[in-house]
This record gives C-alpha cells, sequence and structure tokens, in this order.
C-alpha cells in the first residue's frame, strides 16, 4: 500500500498495512526507548492496531522518529494508519541557513522556522548573525557592536545592482535593525535542541565587517577616518571595509569567537570567510607592515591569518571550524568543513582536497532566487529562477565523486539570504515548498517522479497549513 498520508520527507523504507490505530492521544500512548543495538542513525516506528513503539539507536534519531509520528498523527486525525518504518538519513547535515543580518529577524519567527525544521527532519540551523548592513549578537565589552552597528538608518528600495549612481538610488527612509541578548540566543538553542534541531552561528570575518568597523572604526583599516567614516551599509553587495590588521582587531575575533562559542553548544563554528576584498590592505601602512612581519608576499594571504587565528580560538573552545568555499584560497586547517556555495564543481575540489564539505551550491540552493516567474512574485534576488521542480530533480551531489571523496559530503544545506526577505512570513514563503524538496534529498528519500512528490506534497502542505506557515501555493 502507497503512503497514504503523503510523509515528507519519505522514509527509505515503510511498509503501510490498510488496518488502523485508535487512540485519543497518541504521544502519551507511544512507547519510546533509545536501543544500542541500532545504528545511530536509525529509528524503528511500528504502529499496530495494539499501539506504536519507536526506538532509535540514538536520541537524535530518536528526533527523527518523532518528527515522522507527528506528520502522521498530524494527518491522521484519530484513526492512524498502522506502518513498519526503519529509517536513516543518507546525510548528517540537513541544514537551512537563515540571514537574520541584511533583515533582523525576531526570535518568535526563528523559533516558528525551527518547528518547520524538525517536521522535515531537517537539523541544522545556520545563523548569519552578522553582516555589513547589522550586527545581531549582543557581545561583553562591547556594547557599540549592537547599540551602533546593530541598526541602519535606511534601507535601499528595490532591486540594488551595484552599478547604480548614488542619485539613481531610493532609500526607504526607516531605521531597520535589532540584536539577540546572548540569553534569547540560549533559550533558542535549548528551543532546537528539544526539537533535535542543532544550531550552528556563524561569524563573517574578516570581510562583510561593515557594521562592526561602524561600531569601532579601530577595527577596521582606516581608524582615525581619513575621509573614510564608515556607516552600517545602507547597499547590498560586497563591502571593502574588512577587519584591520591591528592586534586590536585580532583581539576582537578571539572575544567574539569565544563568547559565541559559550552560548552554541554545537561542535561547529562557521566563520565565514566568503567575498573578501583586499582593497583596504592594499592602501593600508599597517597591513603592508603586518605583511612584512608574517612573511607574506600577497596581500590575499592575510584572510589565511585570520582564518588560523580563528580556527586555533575555536579548537581551544572544542570547535570545528566552517567556512564558505573562498576560504579554500588560503590557509586553513586540515579539518576545517568547507561550505560550497558558488558552484558544483567547488564539492569535487573540496573534497578531492580531503576536506569535508556541506553543499550549499547557489543554483539552486539558495531559495532567495524567485520561485517562478512573473510579477506577482515578490522582489528576489538577481534574475536567476529556481523552480520547485529545479531543486526537486537537481543534482545537488556531483555523481561522479569517488567513493573517499563522496565519504567527505556531510550533507546537504539550503540557504535564505534576505537582502529582499524583509520579515518572517516573506521568509517562510520563500522557503516552503522548496526546503520540502531539500529536505528529500538530503535526508536521501527514495524518488520516483516529480509528480508523485508533488502529488504527495498537495497533502502535506496542510500540515504547514495547520502549522501557519505561509508557503507559496503549488501551481
Ligand atoms: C555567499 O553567498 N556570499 C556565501
Amino acid at each position: 500500500m502507497s503512503d497514504p498520508i503523503a510523509l515528507v520527507p519519505r522514509p527509505r523504507s515503510a511498509v503501510w498495512s490498510s488496518a488502523t490505530w485508535s487512540s485519543a492521544d497518541p504521544w502519551s500512548d507511544l512507547t519510546v526507548g533509545v536501543n544500542e543495538d541500532l545504528p545511530r542513525t536509525e529509528y524503528s516506528l511500528t504502529i499496530s492496531p495494539q499501539g506504536a513503539t519507536l526506538t532509535a539507536g540514538s536520541e537524535a534519531a530518536l528526533a527523527d522518529g518523532r518528527n515522522t509520528f507527528a506528520q502522521i498523527v498530524t494527518g491522521a486525525q484519530g484513526e492512524i494508519p498502522c506502518v513498519i518504518i526503519s529509517d536513516s538519513p543518507r546525510y548528517a547535515w540537513r541544514g537551512l541557513h537563515i540571514d537574520v543580518a541584511r533583515h533582523f529577524l525576531p526570535i518568535a519567527e526563528l523559533e516558528t522556522m525551527i518547528d518547520a525544521m524538525a517536521l522535515h527532519r531537517l537539523n541544522v540551523l545556520h545563523l548569519h548573525l552578522t553582516d555589513d548592513q547589522g550586527w545581531r549578537v549582543e557581545i561583553d565589552g562591547y556594547p557599540r557592536l549592537t547599540e551602533v552597528g546593530g541598526f541602519r538608518d535606511r534601507t535601499v528600495v528595490g532591486r540594488w545592482t551595484g552599478t547604480e549612481a548614488p542619485e539613481e538610488l531610493t532609500f526607504d527612509g526607516e531605521r531597520h535593525g535589532g540584536f539577540y541578548t546572548q540569553d534569547q540566543l540560549r533559550d533558542l538553542v535549548a528551543y532546537g535542541i528539544n526539537r533535535g534541531v542543532m544550531i550552528v552561528p556563524e561569524i563573517d570575518l574578516p570581510g562583510h565587517m561593515q557594521a562592526a568597523v561602524a561600531a569601532y572604526p579601530e577595527l577596521g583599516n582606516f581608524p582615525d577616518g581619513q575621509g573614510r567614516e564608515v556607516e552600517v551599509r545602507e547597499v547590498w553587495g560586497i563591502s571593502d571595509h574588512v577587519l584591520g590588521t591591528s592586534d586590536a582587531a585580532f583581539e576582537f575575533v578571539r572575544d567574539v569567537l569565544g563568547q559565541v562559542a559559550d552560548i552554541f553548544p554545537a561542535p561547529f563554528f562557521h566563520i565565514g570567510g566568503d567575498e573578501c576584498p583586499t582593497t583596504e590592505w592594499e592602501h593600508s601602512t599597517q597591513a603592508r607592515e603586518r605583511m612584512n612581519e608574517w612573511g607574506f608576499s600577497r596581500v590575499s594571504e592575510i584572510q589565511g591569518r585570520f582564518t588560523m587565528f580563528a580556527a586555533s580560538v575555536l579548537k581551544d573552545k572544542g570547535k570545528q571550524v566552517v567556512g564558505w568555499d573562498e576560504i579554500l584560497e588560503g590557509q586553513l586547517p586540515d579539518d576545517t568543513i568547507v561550505m560550497n556555495w558558488r558552484d558544483a564543481d567547488g564539492v569535487a575540489a573540496a573534497t578531492g582536497r580531503g576536506f569535508r564539505t556541506v553543499v550549499a551550491t547557489e543554483d539552486p540552493l539558495y531559495l532567495n532566487f524567485g520561485q517562478a516567474k512573473g510579477d506577482s512574485e515578490p522582489l528576489a534576488m538577481g534574475s536567476r529562477i529556481a523552480t520547485l521542480k529545479d531543486v526537486y530533480e537537481a543534482t545537488l551531489v556531483p555523481d561522479d565523486l569517488d567513493a573517499a571523496q563522496a565519504s567527505l559530503v556531510l550533507g546537504i544545506q539550503a540557504q535564505l539570504w534576505t537582502e529582499y526577505i524583509a520579515d518572517g512570513r516573506l521568509l517562510q514563503y520563500m522557503a516552503f515548498p522548496r526546503l520540502c524538496a531539500v529536505a528529500e534529498r538530503a535526508w536521501g528519500s527514495p524518488s520516483e517522479s516529480f509528480a508523485e512528490f508533488e502529488e504527495r506534497l498537495g497533502r502535506h502542505l496542510e500540515r504547514l497549513s495547520a502549522l501557519g506557515i505561509a508557503y507559496r501555493p503549488l501551481d
């Protein structure tokens, strides 16, 4: 019998029967336990007319099983279909990245996204906490990071390409911002743990630091201004205002990473590393002096210095470093996890060099790209479109990796960059239902056809409605 209640992601093995289990309170009637004889990632769920039992090889697998049970129970309304499911994920890292820097997102909206992730057995929330347009985490000893860096006076309106003359730009005139206290983030971590979702923080460095430099000019390359005063960025794109090379800048990195590492118990810590222009370093006397001191011949080597410094701070905190794929161009520790975003060939390149990799390739895993053509869709990043079908059918992990390389692919992650996503409702619209397709691919669900998936999804969307998620309706 085929799946009568449309599970998403589809389990790798499920045997449905036409019998049902009657339970007025299925959660309290469910028997649950860890069984150490099972593989750590596997759960086994049996629902028979006599009752329901869930066992799993670890607490994490138990969370996956509970989330499957939640879908079955929500879809069934009292008469619960009987099934034997034995399931484990293809990938350990099934992620969603949310950029809370370009637009601040209240904690309640993040909790809703965690609920929705859990429903889809996605288990890593990667929080992009800092960027040129806003600094979102309170750091002791640096109050101006959030007082100044957490807010911008206005935001560019419409699609920004970077080619416009300043007088061609329109701004909304509205102050935007916000930040999280460390206690709020600790509570969010606990909220995630209770639902099987680990939060991995990102402090993007040494580029994407304009908000921090606006707050503390001494962290930048031109501390006394010299006519280059910096404010929190009001347009999108890549900023030249990167961290300077002073001892103060490195101490800042140590303080921030140390405090953020203490908030998030995850064994992973993302240090960004993407899109770091070297222009300011080229023009800074101090950067030149530091290069001599460090024995560097190329300005670009400075980024590797930051990577190695950050990695050593984080190692003392028991964390492994994750970075966007640009960090492969500089010095980096062997145990770095490379998050591949620019193109699919990067997965082969990183794993070929022996690095563990998370596949986050922008085409089609940037869910901030539009999901359909037409004027009725909200303004989205760039002109590229990634439809639900594109996401479902894409080859995310190159199929020509050898066995050693394939074993280094930790998982798959969708991204939601928020330049054009100003609130939680729009975030949900951009995420869903494409994130349902990502969940299937990341779980390793057996796939029949897009038509079959779409049919199952049609019924699954009722669960998203029950959660109050503002998904984009199917075409
Ligand atoms: C990125 O999109 N800059 C990682």
